[in-house]
This record gives structure tokens, sequence and C-alpha cells, in this order.
């Protein structure tokens, strides 16, 4: 059974769409100026119970087979849903909706819950491009596109609830065009921990900015946790060729042992590795580091068993 992982951003948590969240989900959904954007697909006037019988029959059975929905909540009001944001696939052509309850709208929301979601549909889901769509004239959903590095591909015939959108425009992103936005090489680098149940995933380049602020400390060496443990090698990963080794063994020689590695509140590596084993190398005994006392949340949560 595919779970749909649980983000956190800054403001926002998108965790799946379940049946208890219908209430909130109708009081913001349920609204002409929300809805007179969408596809002429969604009802108008909109069915009483129909937020209910749309996540029963559609959303829930088909959450990660072809399709993905997560519900839009503010950290500090975790069970009202504001919005949702959802990917399929195949595309319609389209591979991607949102929508936010009005009095969200213009504080950048959508355009911070958009990000997780698609990182996950470039690395976790293997999209190679996503395909969006808005009524022409729908500014607010075009600027949320071209935000993320989106390109307008052509504007075709549409309809929509409000029958004076007439046409839509369809944009492109690629994977390279929205790290190239975020500023970032062609690798999205994470780090994991897991337990049985659920993997927690950090974005390194989140860390990088939130360990600006810290002071590097000197701790031994050998307080590092995970020197002794198989790191950039596993059974389904790469595996420990001569290439590959040789590869490693380049970074090793290449790390600048200038920039402190970073840990995490247990010692553990977010980022750094390369540059500690420079260390181990040249036989440092201790090492300075940034380390967090406390671990920033997660950007992903994945619950690994139901
Ligand atoms: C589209 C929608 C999700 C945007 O959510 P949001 O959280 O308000 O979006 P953001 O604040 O992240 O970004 C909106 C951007 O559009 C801009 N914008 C909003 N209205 C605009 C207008 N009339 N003209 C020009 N720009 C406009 C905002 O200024 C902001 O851009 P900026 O950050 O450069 O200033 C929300 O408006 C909505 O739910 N609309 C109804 C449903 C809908 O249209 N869904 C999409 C269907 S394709």
């Amino acid at each position: 059974m595919v779970i749909v992982p649980q983000f956190r951003t800054q403001r926002l948590l998108l965790k799946a769409i379940s049946v208890e969240h219908c209430d909130s989900y109708s009081r913001h959904f349920v609204d002409y100026e929300v809805i007179r954007h969408l596809s002429s697909a969604v009802p108008w006037p909109y069915p009483e119970d129909g937020v209910r019988e749309y996540v029963k029959k559609d959303i829930i059975p088909n959450q990660g087979n072809g399709r993905w929905d997560w519900g839009i909540f503010l950290k500090d009001s975790p069970d009202e849903l504001i919005g949702a944001i959802g990917l399929w696939h195949p595309g319609v052509p389209e591979n991607r909706g949102f929508w936010l309850g009005t009095k969200f709208w213009g504080q950048g929301l959508m355009t911070e819950a958009v990000e997780p979601v698609t990182r996950y549909a470039f690395f976790d889901l293997g999209f190679r491009n996503l395909m969006f769509a808005n009524a022409l004239g729908n500014q607010a959903s075009r600027r949320v596109k071209e935000k993320s590095g989106a390109k307008l591909v052509e504007v075709i015939p549409g309809a929509f609830v409000d029958r004076k959108y007439k046409k839509k425009e369809i944009w492109e992103l690629s994977k390279s065009e929205f790290l190239k936005h975020h500023g970032e090489d062609g690798i999205c680098r994470r780090y994991a921990e897991s337990d049985r149940y659920t993997r927690h995933v950090w974005n390194i380049s989140r860390i990088w900015k939130l360990a600006e602020s810290l002071d590097a400390i000197e701790i031994p060496v050998e307080d590092i946790v995970g020197l002794d443990s198989v790191t950039w090698f596993s059974p389904d990963g790469d595996k420990p060729t001569i290439r590959k080794i040789a590869e490693h063994a380049r970074r090793i020689m290449e790390a600048d042992i200038l920039y402190p590695p970073i840990l995490t509140q247990d010692n553990r590596v977010f980022d750094g590795m390369h540059r500690i084993a420079r260390h181990l190398m040249q036989g440092s005994k201790t090492i300075l580091v940034k380390k967090f006392t406390q671990n920033p949340e997660p950007d992903m949560v994945e619950q690994l068993r139901p």
C-alpha cells in the first residue's frame, strides 16, 4: 500500500486528505470565488455533500495509484483543511491542480505548498516534467506557475465553471528548470532517518540555510555517529565498484575542510561526510562542526506502514 507522505514547510502542513477533513474542505472550497476558476468538469452549483462523495470515491481509493492528493493546513491549525493540491498521472494534459480558501490568498501560501509537491513528483515519483493549466486570465494561478520556473507552452480553448473564461494556458515545468529556479545543481540532496514506521527526510539545501546561524564548535572526531556504517553504498543504490570508490575518493580529496560538517542533535551527519573522511585520513582528533541542539522539522515524513 502506498501512503502519501506528509510535508512540512515554513507555515504549512500538507497531508493526505481523509474523511475527517470533509467539513473544513467544504467550508473553504464550496465558494464560487474559488470554484469559478476551475474546469467546467466541476459542478456548479456544487452539490450538497459533494465534497464527501468526492473524497470518498475519487480521492481516497486512488491515493498513490496514479493520483496523489494533499490537504493544505496551517501548522498552527493542523485539523482545518484550507486548501488542496493534487498530482495525477497521466496528465489530461495537466498533472496538477490546486485551490485555497479565499481568506488565505495573496500570502504566498500556494507558492510554498507547490514546492515540496513538485520536489516529490520529480525525485520520488519519477516525473520527467510536469504540465499545468489555468484559465487565461487567472493571474494568481499563472503567477504560482511562473514563480516555480514553469514555461508557457500554448493557449488553447478551455471551458471553466466561470463561462467568461474561454481559453486555457498550458505550462510545462522540467526537472532541470525547477532546480535551476531553486538555485540547485541537478541533485536533490537529502538526509533521511527511519524507524519501523516512519521515514523523516530533510532537504540539505534548507539545512545549509538553517545552519548559517549556528556557531562552529569543536568536538572529538570519534563522537560523530556513523563512521563505521555503510553510507554511500547500499544493496539497492550505488555499489562499491572501483569507479564509485574512485569518485568518492576524489570528493574526499577535494573536500574543503574549512566548511564545518553539519550534525544532527545526536551527532549524525546531515551534511559533510566527505569532509569528515578527509579528517579521518589526516588523523585529526577533533573537528569543527555545526550542530543543531534540536533538529529542524523534517521537510517530509513518510509513513512506512499503515
Ligand atoms: C491560485 C491560488 C491557489 C493562488 O494561491 P495564493 O496562495 O494566493 O498564491 P500565492 O500568494 O502563492 O501567489 C499568487 C501570486 O499571484 C499574484 N496575483 C494574485 N492576483 C493577481 C492578479 N489579479 N493580477 C496579477 N497578479 C496576481 C500575487 O501577487 C502573487 O504573486 P507575487 O508573489 O509575485 O506577488 C488561489 O488564488 C486560488 O485558490 N484560486 C482559486 C482556485 C484556482 O484558481 N485554482 C487554480 C486553478 S488552475
